[in-house]
């Protein structure tokens, strides 16, 4: 028996609202993002931006994580702990992972950025990762299989050499944080249940250049690639609609410091 909760019109309304603001808060990070500041002063930033949109910073807490924003670099595949010791640095790439909750409903969706001039290796996980995003999104209708969205960006990332995590996946999402169904980012065709107009759930790939094994450090929450290789992530919240798919978290204009490569994957 599955679940899914089914939105209604006014849902779907408080649903566009949050993810709007949280979207917008992603697109303000950009341009702070350089070498020399650290992961805290991320924190701060996205903790302010939020409050100012009167809404919450939704990690704040959460079982028991500390900060409000979680950031991501290199190896770290997600749930990286802001923090003052940590300097950003010329080269770096960096997962930055805003959730908000406003009015009851919460929003989620994070990008990775560059840090200076990124290597051919960096740069190849983060536009594979951006890829299998879009690959993903473009998966979801009426009718389709969950499993379709995680059958296709396996199929692409491992086609290009990369990995797929197994152990984060993506969720539904509404009056709750993280609520079924589980979005596995990796699986067979046309298994999973059937998507139906009203459903809204993350899509958020992680893939590493490596192995897909991940490992969480002693703090409990940064998860890490086994074999240290760079890992990239990007992540919508999408609603499931009559004729396809609504991203919720779509931005206005180009993320600052990470669309950088936008003809990487020519399609
Ligand atoms: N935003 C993450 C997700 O995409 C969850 C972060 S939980 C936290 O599901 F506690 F680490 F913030
Ligand atoms: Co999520
Ligand atoms: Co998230």
């Amino acid at each position: 028996m599955s679940s899914v909760e089914i939105k209604g019109e006014r849902e779907i309304s408080m649903m566009r609202e949050v993810c709007r603001l949280a979207a917008g808060t992603l697109e303000r990070v950009g341009p702070m993002l350089r070498a020399g500041i650290t992961t805290q002063e991320i924190n701060d930033f996205v903790h302010a931006d939020t409050l100012k949109l009167g809404a919450r910073p939704a990690p704040l807490n959460y079982r028991g994580f500390p900060k409000s924003v979680c950031t991501s670099i290199n190896e770290v595949v997600c749930h990286g702990i802001p923090s003052p010791k940590r300097v950003l640095k010329d080269g770096d790439i960096i997962n930055v992972d805003v959730t908000h909750l406003y009015k009851g409903y919460f929003g989620d969706t994070s990008a990775t950025f560059y840090i200076g001039e990124p290597s051919p290796e960096a740069k190849k996980i983060v536009e594979v990762a951006r890829k299998s995003l879009e690959l993903g999104i473009a998966q979801v209708k009426p009718g389709a299989r969950l499993g379709d969205i995680g059958a296709a960006i396996q199929e692409f990332a491992e086609g290009q050499g990369c990995s797929v995590v197994r152990d984060f996946v993506g969720h539904g999402i509404g009056r709750t944080f993280h609520s079924d169904p589980q979005v596995k980012h990796y699986g067979q065709w046309g298994t999973g249940i059937r998507l139906r107009a009203g459903m809204t759930f993350t899509i958020e790939p992680m893939v590493n250049v490596g192995g897909y094994e991940v490992e969480v450090l002693e703090d409990d929450w940064t998860a890490v690639t086994k074999d240290g290789s760079l890992s990239a992530q990007f992540e919508h919240t999408v609603l499931v609609t009559p004729d396809g798919v609504e991203v919720l978290t779509r931005r206005e204009s180009p993320l600052v410091a990470s669309e950088l490569y936008a003809n990487y994957f020519a399609s």
